[in-house]
Formats: structure tokens, sequence, C-alpha cells
């Protein structure tokens, strides 16, 4: 399995692929993730993703395709992988291309949970994340037990920062701007697929199934 999730902020690329990983023990690379660990530890990268992230806006390119160039070289990445929040841009989806052909991989398929804009700030705003196993819940559509602790190790939840409703609109602005033409990039290679991210999780989860098998 070599596959990208592409969708719009909030739209459950985090929530499908923790089920795919559990599922085919593929590596999970996604590039906020990465971000907010290294912002979290005060490293170099962190320090230069923060502001950007804070506003809603994307980390310039050459450090994302950097990271993500070195992660995909990590032995745990033979066994496949998911990449999730990358590409976001058409010159890093050309990266990628260049990466995976220097290491002789390919793509399987680009698959895109659609889902409207009106539903995104709700599912942002709503999201809470354990801060021990990183497990994501939300207020409304996923609450967990007992409020704000994790039903699977009993770690406490969180907010993350760029979840407040203002910067999600800049989020989902910068989403249509310079994120969405990844949809005409990968319907002309003929690698696009797309699932309705409407629906429930298992929903979604199922019609993800199928869209690989098929
Ligand atoms: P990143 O962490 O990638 O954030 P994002 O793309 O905005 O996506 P999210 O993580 O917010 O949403 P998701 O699709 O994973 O949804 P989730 O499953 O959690 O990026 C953050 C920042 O890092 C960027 O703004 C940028 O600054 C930087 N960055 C990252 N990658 C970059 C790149 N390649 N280039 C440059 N900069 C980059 O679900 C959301 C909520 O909805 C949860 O509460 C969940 O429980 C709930 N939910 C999920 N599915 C459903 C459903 N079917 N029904 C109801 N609720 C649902
Ligand atoms: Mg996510
Ligand atoms: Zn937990």
């Amino acid at each position: 399995m070599h596959i990208l999730l592409m969708g719009p902020p909030g739209a459950g690329k985090g929530t499908q692929a923790a089920k795919l990983v559990e599922e085919f023990g593929v590596a999970h690379i996604s590039t906020g993730d990465m971000f907010r660990a290294a912002v979290k530890n005060q490293t170099e990268l962190g320090k230069r993703a923060q502001e950007c992230m804070a506003a809603g806006k994307l980390v310039p390119d050459d450090v994302t395709i950097g990271i993500v160039k070195e992660r995909l070289a990590q032995d745990d990445c033979k066994k496949g992988f998911i990449l999730d929040g990358f590409p976001r841009t058409v010159e890093q989806a050309e990266a990628l291309e260049k990466i995976l052909k220097e290491l002789d991989l390919a793509l399987d398929c680009a698959l895109n949970i659609d889902v409207p804009s009106a539903e995104l700030v709700e599912r942002a705003v709503g999201r809470r994340i354990c801060k021990k196993c990183g497990a994501t819940y939300n207020i409304k559509f996923k609450p967990p037990v007992k409020e704000g602790i994790c039903d699977a190790c009993g770690g406490e939840l969180y907010q993350r920062a760029d979840d407040s409703e203002a910067t999600m609109k800049n989020r989902l602005a910068v989403y249509d701007e310079q994120t969405k033409p990844l949809i005409a990039f990968y319907k002309q290679n003929g690698l696009y697929k797309e699932v309705d991210g409407r629906q429930s999780m298992e929903a979604v989860y199922s019609d993800i199934i199928a869209a690989l098998r098929g």
C-alpha cells in the first residue's frame, strides 16, 4: 500500500489513516503531526513551522519536501505508507514524484476525502486529541466516555492550537487556493479516487477499502 490521503482540513484524513495503519501495518506519514512534534520540542524545524501553523498558512515547500524525503527513506516505509496532509501544493506533488522515483516506488492512488467546507469548521472546533497516545475524538461526533479523558489510555485530551474558528477559516481558504488544484493534478495522471466524507467514520472507511480494491 502506497497511498496518499487528500482532503480539506478536518475531512478525516488522520482518523482514517489511523484505522488503515491498524489494519495494514503500514507507516503513517502525517506532515502536520511531524510539525506539531517539532514545535513541541522547539527544534529548529519547529521554530520555523510554528508561526505558519498558528496563522493557518502552509509551511514553505522546501522545508516540507525535505522532511518527507527523509521520512520516506526510513526503513519502516518499506512495508508501505500512507501520506496524510502531503502533498499540499503542486510543487510538493511534483517533488514527491521525483522522490518516489529515486526510491524506485510508485503511488497506488491519491484518495480524496470530500467534505463541504460548511461542515469542516464544526469538526475542527470540536476535535480533541489525547496527549499521551494521540487518539482523536470529537465532542459532537465522537465524544469520549468521560469528558476530557482518553477512552483508550486514560490520558488527558487537548485542543490543537490551530482549531479555533478564526484559524480554521484561514486554513480552509489556503486549502481552496493552494491544495485544491491537486485534484486536477491527480485526475490527470490517473491516480485520483474520491470518497464521500460526509458519512459516518465507519462508512467512510468501508468506501476507502472498496476504492483501494477497485
Ligand atoms: P494538518 O495537521 O495536516 O491539518 P489539516 O490538513 O488541516 O487536517 P486536520 O488534521 O485538521 O484534519 P484531518 O483531515 O486529519 O481530520 P481528523 O481525522 O483529525 O496540518 C496542520 C498545519 O501544518 C497546516 O495548517 C500547515 O501549517 C502545516 N502543514 C502540514 N502539512 C503541510 C504540508 N504538506 N505543507 C505545508 N504545510 C503543512 O478529523 C477532524 C475531526 O472530525 C475530529 O474531531 C474527528 O473525530 C472528526 N471526524 C472525522 N471523521 C468524521 C466523520 N466521518 N464524521 C464526523 N466527524 C468526523
Ligand atoms: Mg490530521
Ligand atoms: Zn490516549
